[in-house]
């Protein structure tokens, strides 16, 4: 059955850098309602913004100190129920993040849990997860366990006051919450109402798999498995969906890295699926240097394009007949597409271009970041003062402990780090890039000149310009969202090829993913005309084609009707 949000494009907001409406270098809610009219003329219709909550501000709104404020930040209640009211007006619908794992150190419930003479002490102690100190052979107090948590981090904490060890699998101003408390959850759950008594058409649940924790607390190293995709969190979704998500009719986004066949249909099947879309993380960072395992992320390699396809296939036939299927680029999470898995210096124009053809003309629903349509490219920080996310400094340590020199560590930080996606959306080439007239709470990534709204908006051969026809193309289309994708020699290690088929059309696209000359085979090439493409000719279809860099072309097809 059609969901009201089926074949809606859908755009994330980084709340903190996308626009500043009071003119203090953050972005803010008033910003947001100031470019909802530029959103609908991309052809946007649902809007994800990051966690708007009172917050210490220690992973940027994350770590929520109060989920019924506003953070002063961002504006007021007030500000936030006239975003929804104007975002309804032009057919905007908007969804918000939900941290369920953890809060700030600073919410009153981690206050009261960590203090013995807090009068509620007893209650909130148990809204989070605490352990005993455990003694080495020299008699030296240990943490629980050797669990290192996503930002590089011990994942305990020890609070002398309680003598006892809290878990965060993210910041240690991040407790990670107990879902094994009722309580805890009745709270959670009229707040979640309480959003929803405000006009909020659904939610994104932030690190939906980790609510579970294997609470036996086994020693390991790092032990993911024993704090994410432990099959109870589905228990607390499917909870979360009965009662309030399906009742409410919300769009529900989770994200949830490393989900199986069986999973993903839990989480978003259409029969006992909790959410509607899932994010997920298979076709990201697929460039690390496999040869320094010991750096993750932060290596950067050779992009394996045969991998990002794969993934983006297997998600296909997990989810094509059975659930809902979604694709993006990237995240606040991720460094820019475009410097990324294309180029940004050459071939930035054509490779942002190339990127945008590989992605949008698939099935399913679409998400794109906030400067994705520019081709906003990646920082180039130099010093560590520089940088802003809590992430960095914990893995700036762990390198320098590697052995690496200063200059290395900022250098690889610099590349693969979260700030890259952060940087204050470019929408003029004056001063800030138009982001504010003051300097904004994190520096510039630059090339303001070229990379922004207001010239993209007047060159018909701009990334904005494609983007803009493409999320159109989506809208008016069914073809693409209701389609079914077929790779085409998913194997060749530089193309990006597929077919999308719909029930009255199919697209040919096809991609050259590296910045030298490829060739593609190619065969049923009939009847195809061209659509779009990076370049300014698009060259008829050959059985063989040659690709200069990047070049990306898309064709069409009218059916034949089957009798
Ligand atoms: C999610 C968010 C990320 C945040 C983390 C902790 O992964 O996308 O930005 O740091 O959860 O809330
Ligand atoms: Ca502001």
């Amino acid at each position: 059955m059609r969901q009201w949000w089926m074949g809606k494009n859908i755009y994330q907001i980084y709340l903190r850098s996308f626009m500043d409406g009071n003119h203090d270098g953050i972005g803010d809610i008033p910003g947001v309602i100031m470019k909802l009219p530029y959103l609908k003329s991309i052809g946007i219709e649902i809007i994800w913004i990051s966690p708007h909550y009172d917050s210490p501000m220690d992973d940027y709104g994350y770590d929520v100190r109060d989920f019924y404020r506003v953070s002063s930040d961002y504006g007021t209640i007030d500000d936030f129920k006239q975003l929804i009211t104007e975002a309804h007006q032009i057919g905007i619908k908007v969804i918000i993040d939900l941290v369920l794992n953890h809060t700030s150190d600073e919410h009153p419930w981690f206050q009261a849990a960590k203090d013995p003479n807090h009068p509620e002490h007893v209650k909130y102690h148990d809204y989070y997860i605490w352990h005993k100190p455990k003694t080495d052979d020299a008699g030296l107090m240990q943490p629980p366990t050797s669990w290192i948590g996503w930002f590089g981090d011990r994942t305990w904490t020890y609070h002398p006051l309680t003598d006892e060890y809290y878990l965060h699998i993210f910041s240690k101003k991040m407790p990670d919450l107990n879902w094994r408390n009722h309580e805890m959850i009745d709270d959670m759950k009229r707040m979640i109402l309480w959003w929803v008594a405000q006009g909020v058409d659904g939610f994104r649940l932030d690190a939906a798999n980790h609510l579970e924790k294997n609470w036996e607390f086994p020693e390991a190293y790092p032990g993911y498995e024993h704090f994410s995709s432990l099959p109870k969190h589905h228990d607390y979704l499917h909870m979360l969906s009965e009662e309030i998500f399906k009742p409410h009719d919300l769009l529900i986004l989770g994200e949830s890295g490393g989900a199986n066949k069986a999973e993903a249909l839990a989480y978003v099947g259409y029969h006992q699926g909790s959410m509607n879309m899932l994010i997920q993380f298979g076709h990201c960072w697929a460039d690390i240097d496999p040869t320094q395992p010991q750096l993750g992320k932060w290596s950067q390699g050779v992009v394996d394009v045969v991998k990002i396809k794969k993934s983006f296939q297997t998600w296909y036939q997990i989810l094509g007949h059975d659930g809902w299927n979604l694709i993006y680029w990237h995240n606040h999470d991720q460094p820019r597409i475009i410097s990324h898995y294309g180029s940004d210096r050459r071939y930035h124009a054509r490779s942002g271009k190339m990127l945008a053809i590989a992605l949008y003309l698939m099935p399913g629903s679409c998400i794109c970041y906030q400067g994705e349509e520019i081709g906003m490219v990646n920082v180039r920080f130099r010093k560590l003062e520089q940088f802003r996310d809590v992430e960095v400094f914990t893995e700036y340590d762990n390198m320098r402990r590697m052995g690496k020199t200063k200059r290395q560590a900022l250098r690889l930080l610099s590349r693969r780090c979260r700030d890259n996606a952060r940087t204050p959306m470019q929408w003029t080439h004056g001063a800030y890039a138009g982001f504010s007239p003051v300097q904004p709470w994190i520096d510039m990534s630059g090339r303001k000149h070229t990379i922004n709204v207001q010239s993209q908006s007047h060159d018909p051969s701009s990334i904005l310009s494609l983007y803009r026809f493409l999320l159109k193309l989506r809208r008016s289309d069914d073809n693409i969202t209701f389609g079914t994708i077929e790779f085409i020699d998913i194997d060749h290690p530089d193309s990006f090829c597929y077919r999308t088929v719909g029930a009255t059309c199919e697209y040919l696209v096809i991609t050259n993913f590296r910045n030298r000359t490829i060739s593609v085979q190619l065969d049923d090439i009939h009847k195809f005309a061209p659509v779009t493409g990076s370049l300014k000719r698009i060259p008829p279809l050959k059985n063989r084609m040659v690709l200069a860099p990047f070049a990306a072309f898309v064709y069409r097809r009218t059916r034949r009707r089957e009798s």
